[in-house]
């Protein structure tokens, strides 16, 4: 889509609706897009570019802004291939475009896709001057890349800020927050950000700290919504998630191939709920795991349960407790449940698990074959007693 933002800033990006998973991994129910803007001033400027199938798209708006002229400067935010496969089209079609970009980035062009030279290279701090505009280049590494910037334009009060304030959703027929139902891009903001740059609270922080100096009324992230009206909420978002803030409730995962454990998961559950409203159960072979991630992110107890499958932890299970391993999730109360039917595997899974991730187990009930009325009452003050402790401070 091609759109005026403002001053002769274009949104120049793209809407995916073919993927299925994001990094091949993550479900997109709603779509991505990403997104790239033009700056039409006395140099004429691309900020970043798209994934390499839709480039012909991108390349179609920029020449038609363009309408003949040289195409100055590529600034390259992020090297992440979604945003920077589409270059060697574009350089290809524009070899004298200087690439404006910082060490890292200019090692991982190399790398990448062998651009060894048509660089601007910048410092943290630096500036360029376009026109009537300048640009300020802000390094914000490790959100979620160690090559990260983000460009301030200092008249428009407007920052292009990489993959930070960015979601998963398709852009359907508009592009600004004000023009858009932002429920389905606040919920995915959050997957998005508990999935993609979750282990990487402490530099977000930085970066927000780092620019928390700048006026900004417009943010140009690289996917989803141009934020305006709502900068409020999605810094705070972002804030409260890298400061692994939640909320008061309870997520309880859980595997079960015969319903016992499923059972186990129910009492709970039930448990749970005679606290808080805020309790969400999932399946760990149903419920897709970028979901249970979010909603982890979101609410501050976790009790997971599983059988014994072959002397280990059900591998579904096991997987999602690998994957909160590595989005380094802080600060929860955590339970634990396991069944097996002769030789119980899952209390030193969940201990190892507990341990790793720095959390205190308030509880851990096993069940032999099925349930007994004292085990299933055990089960429930679990789900209770986790309740409890998220509602304290
Ligand atoms: C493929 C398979 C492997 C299993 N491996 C073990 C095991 O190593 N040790 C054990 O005590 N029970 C084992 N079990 C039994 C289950 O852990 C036990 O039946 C449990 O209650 C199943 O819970 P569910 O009904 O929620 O699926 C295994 C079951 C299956 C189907
Ligand atoms: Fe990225
Ligand atoms: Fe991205």
């Amino acid at each position: 889509m091609k759109r005026e933002l403002l001053n002769r800033i274009y949104y120049v990006g793209v809407n995916d609706r073919q993927k299925t998973l994001f990094e091949n991994m993550l479900p997109l129910p709603y779509g991505v897009s990403y997104n790239a803007y033009f700056i039409d001033d006395e140099k004429t400027v691309l900020v970043d570019t798209v994934e390499q199938p839709f480039a012909e798209q991108l390349l179609a708006h920029v020449q038609e802004l363009l309408a003949g002229r040289e195409l100055d400067y590529l600034i390259v935010n992020h090297m992440e291939p979604d945003h920077s496969s589409g270059i060697k089209t574009l350089q290809a079609i524009y070899p004298n475009m200087q690439i404006v970009a910082n060490a890292k980035t200019i090692e991982m062009l190399g790398g990448y896709y062998g651009i060894r030279e048509g660089f601007h290279v910048v410092k943290d701090g630096d500036s360029l001057n376009i026109g009537s505009r300048t640009l300020q280049f802000h390094f914000a590494p490790m959100v979620h890349w160690p090559e990260v910037m983000v460009t301030y334009s200092i008249e428009d009060k407007l920052l292009f800020s990489a993959d930070a304030f960015g979601c998963f959703g398709t852009l359907d027929g508009a592009v600004l927050d004000t023009e858009l139902n932002l429920d389905k891009y606040y919920t995915e903001m959050v997957r998005y950000y508990a999935c993609i740059v979750g282990k990487y609270g402490a530099p977000v922080q930085t970066a927000l700290k780092k620019l928390g100096g700048l006026e900004i009324n417009m943010i140009c992230s690289t996917h989803g919504p141009v934020w305006t009206e709502h900068i409020g909420e999605v810094v705070g978002i972002y804030d409260r998630l890298s400061k692994y803030e939640t909320e008061p409730g309870v997520v309880i995962a859980y595997g079960s191939m015969y319903g016992h454990t499923e059972e186990m998961a129910e009492m709970v559950a039930r448990g749970a709920a005679s606290v808080t409203k805020n309790v969400v159960l999932h399946d760990v072979s149903r419920s897709d795991h970028s979901y249970i991630l979010a909603d982890i992110f979101r609410y501050k107890g976790f009790i997971c349960g599983a059988p014994t499958y072959c002397g280990e932890l059900y591998p579904n299970a096991a997987t999602l407790l690998a994957k909160i391993k590595t989005r380094g999730v802080k600060n929860h109360e955590f339970g634990c449940f396991g069944s097996f039917t002769w030789a119980n595997a899952t209390a030193k899974p969940f201990e190892a698990f507990a341990e790793v991730m720095k959390w205190e187990i308030t509880g851990y009930v096993e069940v032999k074959q099925s349930m007994t009325a004292e085990q299933a009452e055990a089960l429930y003050e679990l789900g209770r007693a986790v309740a409890l402790k998220t509602l304290e401070k």
